[in-house]
């Protein structure tokens, strides 16, 4: 008999945590493509409408970009115009991931998608509760609200940790965390201590993951050294004959 509060991580923990960006930003959605760290993209109405761009134009331009998973959200709320909408987005690109809302309808839609091979984000998802029901629906990733939680005086991350918890304990769910609403570094640094599978960050947050004041710091007094020796690295094509 197991033991109640010993149960054993089933599941292979995730290889990596993926990095979303959390734009419909194109020239953005470049810039960090770039940097090779970029997983795939979540969008919702509030970003299309933010971009100022056509739905579906941007949404194609982003999956041309970016290989991975590109969210793209229903605006329908019937379970009827959610499917119809669903499978319109599904047909833009292999990568798109069709978004809905955590409502019924919602996951009625999630499961007909997912049984017929398209992957789903249900979004909207602020309990534990709901990503149990996103589980069962076969969504392929759960989007719990971490900055709209911390908001209200409630604990977002306590609620990545009770997903990731619930959804290790079932090797059957194969639903990925996805945590969403992410306003700052630490949300992610948290996030990735519990194994969340994916973080959706917004462009400034992947880039403050960069900075640190002694890197900034240590750089500098490194090449002020550096320049002391009056040397350099490549120059006259001296390097090539040293590697030869
Ligand atoms: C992602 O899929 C969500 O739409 C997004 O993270 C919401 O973030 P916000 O709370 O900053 O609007």
């Amino acid at each position: 008999m197991k033991a109640i509060g010993t149960a054993k991580r089933q599941k292979e923990p995730p290889g990596s945590m993926k990095f979303f960006i959390d734009t419909a930003d194109i020239a953005e959605i470049r810039d960090l493509a770039e940097t090779g760290l970029v997983d795939g993209i979540t969008t919702n109405p509030s970003l299309i409408a933010k971009s100022g761009r056509d739905f579906f134009e941007v949404l194609k331009e982003i999956c041309d970009v970016v290989p991975g998973p590109v969210s793209a959200e229903v605006t329908a709320t019937d379970f009827a115009g959610m499917l119809r909408e669903g499978n319109t987005l599904a047909k833009l690109a292999d990568n798109i991931a069709v978004k809905v809302p955590l409502t019924v309808d919602g996951l009625k839609t999630c499961k007909a998608l997912s049984d017929d091979g398209i992957k789903v984000n249900v979004t909207l998802c602020f309990s534990a509760a709901q990503a149990i029901l996103a589980a069962k629906a076969g969504a392929a990733f759960i989007s719990p609200f971490v900055g709209r939680l911390d908001d209200t005086g409630a604990d977002g991350l306590q609620l990545i940790a009770e997903i990731v918890e619930i959804y290790n304990a079932y090797p059957d769910f194969h639903t990925e965390v996805l945590v969403a609403s992410v306003r700052h570094v630490g949300h992610v640094i948290e996030s990735a201590k519990m194994g969340a599978d994916v973080a959706t960050l917004p462009p400034a947050v992947l880039r403050a993951m960069y900075k640190h004041p002694l890197t900034d710091k240590g750089l500098a007094d490194f090449l002020a050294d550096w320049a002391k020796t009056g040397q350099t690295i490549l120059s006259d094509g001296k390097e090539a004959r040293r590697s030869a």
